[in-house]
């Protein structure tokens, strides 16, 4: 089956070296279909010529996050939750899409959303393929831990190690889980509530989707970790910003 990739995306100073590094992790992936949605109002040019350029099958999308929802640079990062809108769209275009291809609804094929700068092993996408409905696996080093995981006795998810609020629905991150297509397409009205309160949000979608009994542990029982919740550091512009109060900035015609 495909796997089919939703990522959000949004213009900063490390966005071409973020997708750099995702594309080329993807060329290793075979079967693999990206969908690119931008924080934008419109298709951006570095975004439009990187992914031309990545001999990835890929679709292009945008999507701005509403204004009263968008982080503001001088907020905290856990204020608001990010990409929503962004993996709203990309499951409605996936939706449309399929239903026009041939077999409709019962279409083979894996759902999953990865992030712009998490890190990712060759192997979570191999141990996500033959997802039935949801698989799950451990994330490194997120929610202020070295890692989060299902916990599995007996082949199944009895609950979960987290060091915060393990009474959420689902309390893993958004690179913990993978859905099969056949659940998108049987579910059309499930998708990322941008009003979930904080650390809700993986649960908004998944909760009418499956039952913890139900999910599907990878990873040899969810005891590796193959996917990283790794965060840029925003880089420093000290240098350029004295340099260009000269008149001898960075020449803008280089795309970084
Ligand atoms: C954590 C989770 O790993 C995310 O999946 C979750 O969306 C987020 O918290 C949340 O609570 O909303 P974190 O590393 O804090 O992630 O978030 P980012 O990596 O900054 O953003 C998640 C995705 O949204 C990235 O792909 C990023 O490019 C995108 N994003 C971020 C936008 O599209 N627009 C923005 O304004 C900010
Ligand atoms: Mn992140």
């Amino acid at each position: 089956p495909t796997i089919f990739v939703i990522t959000p995306t949004y213009a900063r100073l490390v966005q071409k070296a973020e997708l750099t590094r995702l594309s080329q992790t993807f060329l290793h992936v075979p079967q693999l279909h990206w969908i690119v949605v931008e924080d934008s109002p419109h298709k951006t040019p570095l975004v439009t010529d990187l992914l031309v350029k990545s001999g990835l099958t890929y679709t292009h999308l945008h999507m701005p996050t509403a204004k009263d929802r968008k982080l503001q640079e001088s907020d905290p990062s856990w204020l608001k939750p990010r990409g929503v809108e962004q993996r709203n769209e990309g499951l409605r275009w996936l939706r449309e899409d399929r239903r026009a291809q041939p077999g409709g609804d019962n279409q083979q094929g894996v759902v999953y959303f990865a992030d712009d700068d998490n890190t990712y092993s060759l192997q979570i996408f191999e141990e996500m393929r033959s997802t039935q409905r949801v698989s799950v696996w451990p994330v490194g080093l997120v929610g202020g831990m070295k890692y989060e995981r299902p916990v599995v006795e007996g082949g199944k998810v009895v609950r979960f190690h987290t060091g915060w609020r393990p009474s959420r629905p689902f309390p893993m991150d958004m690179a913990g889980f993978a859905v099969s297509l056949k659940l998108v397409l049987a579910n059309p009205e499930a998708c990322f509530d941008g009003d979930a309160p904080m650390g809700f949000l993986e649960s908004s979608f998944l909760q009418g989707l499956v039952t913890m009994d139900e999910l599907e542990p990878k990873a040899d029982s969810c005891s590796k970790v193959l996917v990283w919740h790794t965060r840029t550091e925003k880089p420093k512009m000290k240098r350029e910003e004295a340099l260009q109060a000269q008149g001898l900035g960075s020449d803008r015609a280089v795309e970084v």
